[in-house]
């Protein structure tokens, strides 16, 4: 098949795109900056393309010729140049218009767990608002394309990503001692490789048309457990401290002024609400998804090699 993945530069966007590429597809990824994407072009197969995504004459120039389109673009917090609502709600509205323009047959469409008109924040209504969009652009009796796909995930992991590598950055940082903000949130964690099986296994299948998937990781884990597993495999020292609601928002309120955004108002609010599935959207794409426990050390086991190897070295200039 022919595809276009947007967001295909992402942490699940590279998973995904290699993928389909060593699947033998065609994959187009637009980016706003090429520099950052080089390294996916691993495969000839792959055609990485400056462009506006928002623009919805690039839209359609994106989707020429392509038979699926999949949609990753997502932000975690606003800034000047990109709000939730440009990125979440309005985007899959031009995609799925530029969609139908270029006879794209599937829409395949990255939401989040949770989202929802009356979610607490405006990264899952914004997501809700997205789904929404394409909902009602769903085929009719006189439009029969194209077909939309939407898939729920909750948090995501895997190397590059920025939950167990930020945790253990962080650990690193403050030698282990972590204010945290709803340490007792829970989520069901899911292998980058799981959710990309997930698109995989729905691409261009009649079946998945009109589903829409919620994605979970075998156990639930509360945040508290997530940090804990994280800083048992980099082999951590790990002293939580349970913030109160009163003083996570003040640090979502100060960090959401510190450049990037580390954490936000907006995402203390997504924090308080679970996230985890109300149905197994793997089993009914017939995946086993892989436990984090187990897949942990294949990444943060590495870097705690590299920063013993990093001590040993300077033990012995000294
Ligand atoms: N990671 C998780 O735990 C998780 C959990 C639930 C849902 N999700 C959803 O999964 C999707 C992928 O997540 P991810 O972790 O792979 O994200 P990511 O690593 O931050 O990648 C985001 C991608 O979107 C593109 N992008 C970002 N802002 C954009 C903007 N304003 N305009 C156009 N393109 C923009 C980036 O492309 P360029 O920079 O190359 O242009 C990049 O390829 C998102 O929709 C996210 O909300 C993620």
């Amino acid at each position: 098949m022919n595809i276009c993945v947007l967001g295909g530069t992402g942490f699940v966007g590279t998973e995904l795109v290699a993928r389909l590429a060593l699947d033998g597809h065609w994959v187009r990824v637009p980016t706003r900056n090429l520099a950052r994407a080089e390294r996916l072009r691993v495969l000839e197969t792959i055609e990485l393309r400056v462009a506006d995504v928002h623009a919805p004459s690039a839209l359609s120039q994106l989707f020429t010729d392509c038979d699926a389109v999949i949609n990753l673009v997502g932000i975690l917090n606003q800034r000047r140049a990109a709000s939730f609502q440009a990125v979440h709600a309005e985007l899959p509205a031009k995609i799925i218009a530029a969609a139908r323009g270029a006879g794209v047959r599937q829409v395949l469409h990255m939401s989040a767990l949770g989202a929802d008109e009356r979610a607490p924040s405006q990264y899952l209504r914004t997501k809700a608002a997205g789904e929404a969009q394409l909902r009602a652009a769903a085929p009719s009796a006189a439009q029969t394309q194209p077909a939309v796909t939407i898939f729920r995930p909750s948090v995501i992991f895997g190397a590059g990503d920025s939950l167990t590598n930020r945790f253990a950055r962080l650990l690193r940082l403050t030698a282990g001692l972590l204010p945290l903000a709803r340490a007792r949130a829970r989520f069901a964690p899911i292998h980058v490789a799981d959710v990309a099986e997930a698109f995989r296994r729905a691409l261009g299948v009649r079946a998945s048309f009109g589903q829409t998937y919620q994605l979970c990781g075998p156990e639930v884990m509360t945040l508290r457990e997530i940090v804990r597993a994280s800083a048992r495999v980099a082999r951590l020292p790990c002293h939580i401290v349970p913030l109160p609601d009163v003083a996570a928002r003040i640090q979502g309120l100060v960090m959401g002024l510190l450049p990037g955004k580390p954490f936000s108002l907006d995402n203390f609010r997504s924090l308080t609400v679970d996230c985890v599935c109300q149905e197994d959207g793997c089993a009914r794409l017939g995946i086993h998804p892989q436990h984090m426990l187990a897949v942990l050390p294949t990444y943060l086991g590495e870097d705690d090699i590299e920063t013993q190897l990093a001590l040993l070295r300077r033990t012995a200039d000294r």
